[in-house]
């Protein structure tokens, strides 16, 4: 197995006096060093507001800012001028649901989400039902935790308008099917926005294979900074949506009674933007490349089958979603019988581990499993076979602590 943890300075230090295994990585990924420096270099030397001046400083901030979204493009397979620079998937996804819903959804129309979303594709959705008089219909998973060909079948239909899901969700971390949810929309003339914020770090992503009409990411879960993040949108439903934000940047000519807007992508793209962040979007993304997807696959991969082998063995603990690397990206949310998410979490910690615990802004998913909230430990490439040991080590621990055995 190769390791990574030369590139990312953060991983060597103590947690409460041991070593940091940091397993949170569906929350936020750490940067590695490439990217510190690429955001750095920007900032020592090429700073400047983009689309504004003439001299050559603010020239190069330009082409800074472009060049981003050109790697940025290439690396989930869009255009070029079908990528628009977000703060975050939030960010990305209530521009789809504020500009195109609102625009386009009327009473009778139906938006169809997954049970399973991030909330951040859930109540964006609700919003715009309620201001539109469309109604939000939901997608359930099976026993298993996965989304069926069958479950699309039966709520997909002629009044459906917009299908709304997670490629990966962040609790369940099962892949959805996603060609054959574009089949299925696409035949009845809707329109598919794929939340890949949990994808994108961990499955090459090639959107105009896909087909899907909108992708939203963060550049924090794939080793950028925090603050940036990209929407690809298909350039004939860009062209037809009005502006999210308005402002600076995104117009044609402003009149004192009348505006005309500049083309996609900058028609999103109002206000200055954190081109230091594109920057460490795009110095990530050549990271990731520079790694390479076999080895990214295969070590993670690896590294989940290995989990779950020691989780199935514990009797105390629940797997959610089928226990299985198969379709399994990144994350395994769990619980420890008799034992609070929090209590997990903080025990954990005290071995040096850090994982996740909560609702995981899924509480749907939540009420749907019949549980509050439950423990998530999620994996990037950095992570080790050590890693897990002390992972399954601690869960142990979490038991006797509570004196429950182990
Ligand atoms: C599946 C999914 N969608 C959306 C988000 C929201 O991402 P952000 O907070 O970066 O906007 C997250 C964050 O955890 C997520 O896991």
């Amino acid at each position: 197995m190769r390791r990574f943890s030369d590139d990312f300075p953060i991983l060597s230090q103590d947690n409460n006096g041991k070593r940091l295994v940091y397993l949170d990585n569906g929350a936020t990924t750490q940067k590695p060093k490439q990217v510190l420096d690429a955001v750095n270099r920007y900032y020592l030397t090429e700073n400047a507001n983009p689309h504004r001046g003439v001299y050559d400083l603010a020239m190069r901030a330009t082409d800074a800012h472009e060049n981003s979204r050109a790697t940025v493009a290439k690396f989930i397979g869009a255009p070029e001028d079908s990528v628009i620079f977000t703060q975050n998937t939030s960010e990305g996804l209530n521009l789809v649901a504020y500009s195109y819903g609102r625009a386009f959804l009327k009473p009778g129309d139906e938006v169809l989400i997954y049970v399973a979303e991030h909330h951040s594709n859930l109540v964006p959705w609700q919003w715009v039902a309620k201001t539109t008089g469309a109604e939000l219909k939901y997608l359930y998973p099976d026993a298993n935790g996965r989304l069926t060909v069958e479950e699309l079948d039966a709520k997909i239909n002629e009044r459906t308008k917009v299908v709304a899901v997670a490629h990966v969700s962040n609790v369940l971390g099962l892949e959805t099917p996603v060609e054959e949810i574009v089949k299925r929309a696409h035949a009845v003339g809707a329109v598919v926005v794929l939340d890949i914020a949990q994808s994108v770090a961990h499955i090459p992503l090639d959107v105009v294979k896909l087909d899907v009409d909108f992708a939203a990411l963060s550049g924090h879960k794939i080793y950028a900074p925090m603050g940036v993040g990209a929407l690809y949108g298909k350039k004939q439903l860009l062209e037809k949506m009005p502006p999210f934000l308005s402002g600076g940047d995104m117009i044609a000519a402003v009149h004192e009674y009348r505006t005309t807007y500049a083309e996609a992508p900058r028609k999103f793209e109002a206000g200055t933007r954190n081109v230091g962040g594109e920057v460490g979007l795009a110095a990530a993304m050549d990271y990731v490349n520079s790694v390479g997807w076999d080895t990214i696959v295969s070590q993670e991969e690896a590294l989940i089958a290995q989990a779950l082998e020691g989780m199935n063995a514990l009797p105390y603990v629940q797997v959610y979603g089928e226990a299985t690397a198969a379709g399994r990206h990144g994350v395994i949310s769990f619980n420890i019988e008799d034992v609070h998410p929090h209590d997990v979490a903080t025990i954990l910690d005290s071995d040096g581990v850090c994982i996740r615990a909560g609702h995981h802004c899924a509480q749907p998913l939540m009420e749907h499993l019949g549980i509050g909230s439950c423990c998530r430990a999620s994996f990037a490439l950095y992570n080790t076979e050590e890693d897990v040991q002390a992972l399954l080590k601690g869960l142990k621990h979490v038991r006797e602590v509570m004196g429950l055995g182990s």
